[in-house]
């Protein structure tokens, strides 16, 4: 679904972003930094945050079951950017 149509940005573009990125929470325009354009008639602000919210709480919801699964020498599986095995 489109969320910024002056940039013609995807929910699924923006939810890559974050959850491809080290640093979180990401603000709204590291995330249109990261995509390569900036806010225009910022309509979509409202929306882009709350996917920035969303998409960080699945990263830290992932990231504390993976530590759960690592105590009981399982792994960690990071979706959408790779996987590691520890
Ligand atoms: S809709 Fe995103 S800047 Fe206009």
């Amino acid at each position: 679904m489109i969320v910024c149509s002056c940039n013609v940005l995807s929910d699924h573009e923006i939810w890559n972003v974050v959850t491809a990125s080290r640093e979180q929470p990401l603000s709204a325009q590291q995330v249109y930094d990261c995509l390569g354009c900036s806010v225009q008639c910022g309509r979509c602000t409202r929306g882009v945050k709350r996917i920035i919210t969303e998409a960080s709480t699945a990263c830290v919801e992932r990231a504390a079951e993976g530590m759960s699964g690592l105590r009981n020498g399982g792994y960690l599986e990071v979706t959408g950017i790779g996987s590691a095995s520890i």
